[in-house]
């Protein structure tokens, strides 16, 4: 209790002395609409401050004069009052402000304002728009799609029960062919066809409905206020048909939007919705045409699927929508478009007619299949050149394959190919376009290398020409372009087995060089015919090699004779100035490697005192040195003359040194035994000794050599030949001699030293045997003078008579021997040079011969 009253007392001071400030807040109340009980209803205690009755209570409202009427302020209780029965339909709120003021007008208090709410009651009736619905429907519209929206009103309060509305069919006439052939959506007020009645709905059977609806408040509550309407509903026929196909001309010139179709639906409330698989430029309108709004390209999309929808307001499909076919038709608006190729196309020289070089192929953009896309292709470049009949390209104007023709065509060409290609199969008014393609003409290896000049020569060269020497130089030249058809290899094919040339090149040139590998020989080859084959290093292709791949390269070798060279720039000797005629002094022969005879002789030897061996080159003393004189100097000059060459010739000097005579053994006059020899001449001779009983002299090495000595007379009757080292074999030299006792010198040469033997021969007349006749018988005494004169006579006689008698058998008997050297001295011997000496030998011979004759040996 006493806390009750405390908060009592401290809600009456917290309401003082809040009264007493200001009161902010803004009230808010709430009035029943249409209060049937007394007035004035008191609403609302105003929190007016104490001594309110100082100044009067002012209320004003929104719309003044309701306010006042309607409102009031009991000055008693401080009550806002309500003087009559509120309506929420003519005012659901009233904004309300109560003030405290002076006499004066001075504001006390407030303003206070305060909010009075109107709650509804249910007073007020739904209501449809219409009395009368009218609704067409057309056949064909699916269930539960709504194709009519009641629409009716309630006058109480939004959101209320009040104004809930509920919309229920109550009857269908006919009820034909179902009770039920709608539905009404209870909420919405959408009506639509039940799902029976959209497949009973026949509009031959039933034209009209006619449909009593009604709408009631209060939601789902049975009770409440209620409306009700009719509906007259026709059947139409179904008129949503499908569409042909549109064809449609590309690029078309018309005013756009341009009416290409139209659908229709039959039913009211219609909405046409059109879409475009894919998007394309086409409308419908609110009729059901459907436009298209501009120009169509059929490279750009060639067809279109349409569908047009006929929708109820709240966009639901009457029906399932109609496609529309929209084909959009070709138009040669696309010129062939050349496709890239090959930046150059290669092909080798030579390749056979019908090769193909390029297939070219243009595309066209306009429909495929169609005139405006069949593309011909013509070849523009190169063009025949005129009046020939070879093509160098051959195009074929369906494939656009390009193909080489019969005309040739060469290596290192380019050439650029210029086909047109046309469409509408090439007939008047087509699109066209040029096509190139570059074609290079590749070289083969097609050329055999070949030599400019395939005759080189003859040429001569000395024998002694170096080896490593530049023969020839050979040029060649391949008509290949390819530098790598172009390397060429030289060698040498024949005429050159053993190896003589060679060829030297520079690597990779074209021209090569003939060398001389070794020495040439005119002995052996005066001539060469050298045949050098060049080739290609790559392998060729088509016909082999010409004849100029050949070379032939004549050589004529120049024989070339060294000069006449003997073993001593000059030669030189000592003797003694009792050199014996015959002496062998020294022998000039040629220098050692050449294979030459030589001839030899003495240019200038004014004392006679030399002879030389013609061929031998041995040099003799001619004869016994008369007048030479100890450390005299003899020089002669010598020509050496080539047998087989004779212009070339060289000379030399002999010098001889004399010296002192030697005295010991100068000349040794050894005396053999004499020997028998008989004449006419026989086949034997004398044996000479060399070897000498001088013990100084035997005991040497060597051979014995020997010579006749040097007296004329001695050389020409006399003949020595060697026998062995140490003996020699004497002859007679003519035919016949002098019957007599002869001393024969013959000079003998052994190991530096020389001597002289006196051969004893006796010769004497043969015998028919061939051996010497020696008459028998004492030497008669001395003869007197007229006696040996008589006997000398008569021998002479005899002789003589002998002389002829042998002559002219001899004449006879050897006429046809020529042996002339027989006769020579036979001659002399009658008529030679030394008659005195003979006779005197003669004479003192004369009588031992004498006796001779008369003995036989
Ligand atoms: C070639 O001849 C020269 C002199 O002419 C000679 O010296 C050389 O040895 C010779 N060579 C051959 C291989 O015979
Ligand atoms: C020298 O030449 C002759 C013929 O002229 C020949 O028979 C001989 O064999 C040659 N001798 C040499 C060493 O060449
Ligand atoms: C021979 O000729 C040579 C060279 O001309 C000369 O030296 C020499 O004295 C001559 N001899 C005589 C005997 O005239
Ligand atoms: C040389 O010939 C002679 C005579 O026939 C003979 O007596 C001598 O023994 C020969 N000398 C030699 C070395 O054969």
């Amino acid at each position: 209790m006493i806390s009750a009253w405390l908060w009592l007392l401290c809600f009456s001071v917290i309401q003082t002395f809040t009264a007493e400030a200001q009161p902010t807040e803004s009230l808010h109340t709430e009035v029943p609409e249409n209060y049937g009980g007394n007035f004035p209803f008191y609403i609302l205690k105003l929190p007016l401050p104490l001594g309110k009755d100082e100044g009067q209570i002012v209320l004003s409202g929104d719309s003044g004069t309701a306010a006042e009427n309607t409102f009031a302020v009991d000055p008693d209780s401080g009550f806002l009052v309500a003087t009559r029965a509120l309506d929420r339909e003519e005012k659901a709120e009233y904004q309300l402000q109560v003030t405290l003021e002076s006499e004066d007008g001075q504001v006390l208090w407030g303003p206070q304002l305060v909010t009075v709410h109107v709650k509804d009651e249910n007073d007020q009736v739904p209501q449809f728009s219409q009395a009368i619905y009218r609704a067409q429907l057309s056949q064909g519209t699916r269930p539960g799609v709504p194709f009519l929206f009641l629409e009716a009103s309630d006058g109480d309060a939004p959101g209320t029960t009040n104004s809930d509305l509920r919309f229920h069919i109550l009857s269908q006439f006919p009820v034909q062919p179902l009770p039920d052939m709608f539905q009404l959506d209870p909420q919405l007020g959408a009506l639509a066809l039940s799902p029976d009645g959209s497949t009973t709905l026949d509009h031959a059977l039933e034209e009209h409905y006619q449909l009593l609806v009604q709408v009631k408040d209060m939601g789902d509550q049975p009770s409440g206020h209620q409306a009700m309407a009719t509906l007259e509903i026709s059947i139409v026929e179904n008129s949503w048909t499908p569409l042909e196909p549109v064809h449609l001309a590309e690029n078309l010139r018309v005013a756009y939007p341009h009416s290409i179709a139209q659908v229709h639906w039959g039913g009211g409330d219609v909405h046409y919705q059109l879409e475009s698989q894919p998007p394309g430029p086409f409308e419908v309108d609110a009729e059901g045409r459907i436009h298209v709004t501009m120009e169509l390209d059929r490279e750009a999309q060639a067809e279109y699927q349409l569908q047009v929808r006929a929708q109820n307001s709240r966009g639901e499909d009457y029906a399932e929508p109609l496609e529309l076919q929209v084909v959009v038709m070709d138009e040669n608006d696309n010129a062939p478009v050349c496709s890239p190729h090959d930046p150059t196309i290669s092909i080798p020289e030579l390749s056979p007619p019908g090769t193909e070089v390029a297939r070219l192929s243009a595309e066209d953009l306009d429909a495929p299949g169609s005139p405006n896309s069949h593309i011909v292709y013509q070849l523009l470049s190169p063009e025949p050149e005129q009046g020939a009949e070879n093509k160098a390209f051959e195009i074929d104007s369906t494939s656009g394959s390009v193909t080489l023709g019969t005309a040739p065509l060469h290596a290192g060409q380019n050439i650029l190919l210029q086909v047109l290609a046309v469409d509408l199969a090439g007939s008047e008014g087509g699109l066209s376009s040029t096509c190139e393609v570059a074609v290079m003409i590749t070289d083969i290896n097609n050329h055999a290398p070949e030599f400019i000049n395939s005759q080189i020569g003859p040429i001569s060269l000395p024998e002694d020409v170096k080896p490593g020497s530049l023969v020839a130089t050979l040029m060649a030249t391949d008509a290949d372009l390819e530098p790598a058809f172009r390397l060429m290899d030289f060698a040498i094919e024949e005429g050159d087995p053993t190896g003589i040339f060679d060829l030297s090149r520079e690597s990779d040139s074209n021209h090569v060089q003939l060398r001389l590998r070794k020495n040439l020989s005119y002995e052996e080859a005066p001539d060469h015919k050298v045949v050098v084959v060049v080739r290609n290093v790559e392998e060729l292709v088509g016909p082999g090699p010409g004849p100029a791949a050949t070379a032939t390269v004549t050589i004529l070798v120049e024989r070339v004779i060294p000069p006449l060279k003997l073993d001593q720039e000059s030669y030189e000797t000592s003797i003694p100035v009792s050199t014996p005629a015959g002496s062998l002094l020294l022998t000039i022969q040629p220098s050692d490697p050449m294979n030459r005879t030589l001839r030899f002789s003495l240019v200038n030897d004014s004392e006679g005192w030399l002879c030389i061996k013609e061929v031998s080159g041995e040099v003799y003393t001619a004869q016994s040195l008369q007048g030479a004189q100890p450390g005299d100097t003899y020089t002669v000059l010598v020509e050496a003359q080539d047998t087989d060459e004779p212009e070339m010739s060289t000379s030399t000097t002999i010098v001889v040194h004399f010296l002192k005579a030697s005295p010991v053994p100068a000349l040794i006059l050894a005396s053999g035994p004499s020997r028998h020899l008989c004449t006419p001449r026989q086949d034997y001779g004398v044996v000479v000794n060399g070897v000498s009983e001088d013990p100084g002299l035997a005991n040497r090495n060597g051979p014995y050599s020997f010579a006749l000595g040097p007296n004329p007379t001695v050389q020409r009757d006399w003949r020595l030949q060697p026998l062995n080292d140490s003996h020699a074999y004497l002859t007679l030299a003519l035919h016949w001699v002098e019957p007599g006792e002869y001393t024969v010198p013959v000079v003998v040469h052994h190991d530096a030293q020389m001597w002289q033997l006196q051969v004893q021969v006796i010769v004497c007349r043969c015998n028919v045997e061939g051996q010497c006749m020696r008459k028998v018988g004492r030497m008669k005494g001395m003869p007197t003078k007229l006696s040996a004169v008589g006997v000398l006579l008569g021998t002479l006689a005899a002789i003589g008579f002998i002389l002829i008698l042998v002559f002219t058998h001899l004449a006879l008997a050897r006429k046809d021997l020529d042996q002339p050297a027989d006769s020579v001295p036979l001659k002399t011997a009658v008529e030679g040079g030394q008659p005195t000496e003979e006779e005197s030998e003669f004479s003192t011979k004369g009588s031992w011969k004498g006796e001779e004759e008369e003995q036989s040996i």
